[in-house]
């Protein structure tokens, strides 16, 4: 595993364009190798972007993305059509607009799906389809607190040595919450970190510096290969 690299951009448009661009170069580059890539995308608004993004990117013909998996780092434990699902937030900025295989996006269940509001079983659900599925390429974003996915700090699920988890009382609303745990989340060859605004440049500091993910659980996930932080000037202030 190489140190983690740090990359930043000026602007969080900027920022969103780059990572689309790199995403597709990177996808492109695997199929090439004759990899069938297995990405994790993550929720809140700079990952919003960079979906968005993908789907503009002149280059995202040469992506053959029928033959791409999506899993998800956490997801909402709220309704199917609820606007906070992060499939939903997803499906709509980038899935709807590419020939992705409905087969191969991977969603974790709503509170009205198989499971109903058993957010345990939902966890465990996806925990097994996980299975020993290795990633590619895996985006996380970073809160504030230094959370990542919905592993805050402090909490037990950030000890949890179960692939996949409930959450619940999450700091960050909604409070139901499932979440992949640190060993999934350094089960990738690249981990990307996204972060961008003023707000996120302590907890940017302390992850790439090596905090204990106790405290700060974006610490945690590293990938085997690479570990790269996409910042914008904001969030790289404290570095
Ligand atoms: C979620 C997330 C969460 C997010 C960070 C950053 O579902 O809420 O996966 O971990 O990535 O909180 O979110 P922002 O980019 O909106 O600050």
């Amino acid at each position: 595993m190489r140190e983690a690299e740090v990359l930043v951009h000026d602007t969080p448009e900027a920022l969103a364009t780059a990572v689309a661009a790199r995403f597709v170069a990177r996808l492109v580059e695997l199929q090439r190798e004759g990899t069938e890539p297995s990405v994790v995308l993550t929720g809140g608004s700079i990952a919003a972007a960079i979906h968005a993004a993908v789907v503009a990117s002149p280059d995202r013909a040469q992506v053959d993305w029928t033959r791409v998996d999506f899993w998800f780092g956490d997801e909402r434990f709220v309704p199917r059509d609820d606007p906070d699902r992060n499939i939903g937030q997803a499906r709509r900025a980038m899935l709807d607009h590419l020939p992705v295989d409905p087969r191969r996006v991977h969603p974790m269940a709503p509170s009205d799906g198989a499971f109903g509001d058993d957010v345990d079983a939902a966890a465990a659900a996806y925990a097994e389809q996980l299975g020993d599925t290795a990633f590619d390429v895996l985006m996380l974003g970073i809160g504030p607190d230094g959370h990542c996915a919905s592993l805050f700090p402090g909490r037990p699920e950030v000890q949890d040595q179960r692939p996949a988890v409930a959450v619940r009382d999450s700091p960050k609303p909604p409070p139901t919450r499932i979440s992949l745990t640190l060993e999934p989340l350094s089960r990738a060859s690249e981990v990307w970190w996204v972060a961008s605004g003023e707000g996120k440049a302590a907890a940017v500091r302390d992850a790439v510096q090596g905090a204990d993910p106790a405290d700060v659980p974006a610490a945690g996930p590293h990938g085997r290969d690479r570990t790269l932080w996409f910042l914008d000037r904001d969030a790289a202030s404290a570095l």
